[in-house]
């Protein structure tokens, strides 16, 4: 049994890798379950929170009583999600949002030319929709944003600039960079005051401790 910390909140989640096209039946992907999004978004829900999951493309269920919107590009959960925004009280971009799409995808099937030349692909920058939704944020503090890192190396130094960086008041970094696709993560929080770790434990486990971390720094600010 969860208390209901978050009762009568609702809360924005994105997880998942997004899928860039290259053509209609190829395209550029990442190594993201969406576990860890996932099990943020089973944990605010137990939390009592009204939750919305948009989701890049993933072969898991959708918890119990989270609506949920499926996207395939960053482009596409850009729009989602600030469709979404409007009203929320809590944003958590859990996602593995690719940095470029192709520029250059083509609407047909690229075809092997014998002894032609390779495709070429072009890349664009994709927009970033955490720091977009943080810079929405309103004097009184909503949504409260909370992003994610996985960081290879230099996690501390580069947890705490990334939070700034992106303009948000909580980051969540994977400590090392195996977590993709594992039923098991280790976190450390960075906020204004400096990090905390919760130590190696299931997804679920460590997303039901950070939904408590975040309704404690909602208590905090007197949001809750
Ligand atoms: O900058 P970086 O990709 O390392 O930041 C990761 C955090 O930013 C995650 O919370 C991720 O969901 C979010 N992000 C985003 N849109 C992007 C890139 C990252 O929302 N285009």
């Amino acid at each position: 049994f969860q208390p209901k910390v978050l009762a009568g909140k609702r809360v924005l989640i994105t997880a998942g890798p997004t899928f860039e096209p290259i053509d209609p039946v190829r395209g550029i992907t990442n190594l993201s379950s969406g576990k860890m999004g996932y099990a943020v978004a089973r944990a605010a829900r137990e939390a009592g929170a009204e939750v919305l999951l948009v989701s890049g493309p993933t072969t898991l269920p959708t918890p119990h009583g989270v609506r949920r919107i499926d996207v395939q590009s960053a482009r596409q959960m850009y729009e989602a999600v600030m469709g979404a925004v409007p009203g929320q009280h809590i944003f958590v971009g859990v996602a593995a949002v690719a940095d470029w799409r192709v520029a250059n995808p083509s609407d047909q099937k690229v075809k092997k030319q014998e002894g032609g030349a390779p495709p070429q692909l072009r890349f664009e920058q994709n927009p970033d929709i955490l720091a977009t939704v943080a810079a929405t944020t309103s004097l009184s503090g909503w949504p409260y944003c909370v992003g994610f890192a996985a960081e290879s190396e230099n996690l501390l130094e580069f947890g705490a600039a990334k939070r700034e960086k992106k303009g948000i008041p909580l980051l969540v970094g994977n400590i090392g960079h195996h977590t993709f696709g594992q039923d098991d993560n280790s976190i450390v929080l960075f906020d204004e005051t400096g990090h905390t770790v919760l130590p190696r434990a299931p997804k679920l486990v460590l997303a039901r401790q950070l939904v408590s971390e975040i309704a404690k720094r909602l208590e905090q600010r007197s949001l809750l």
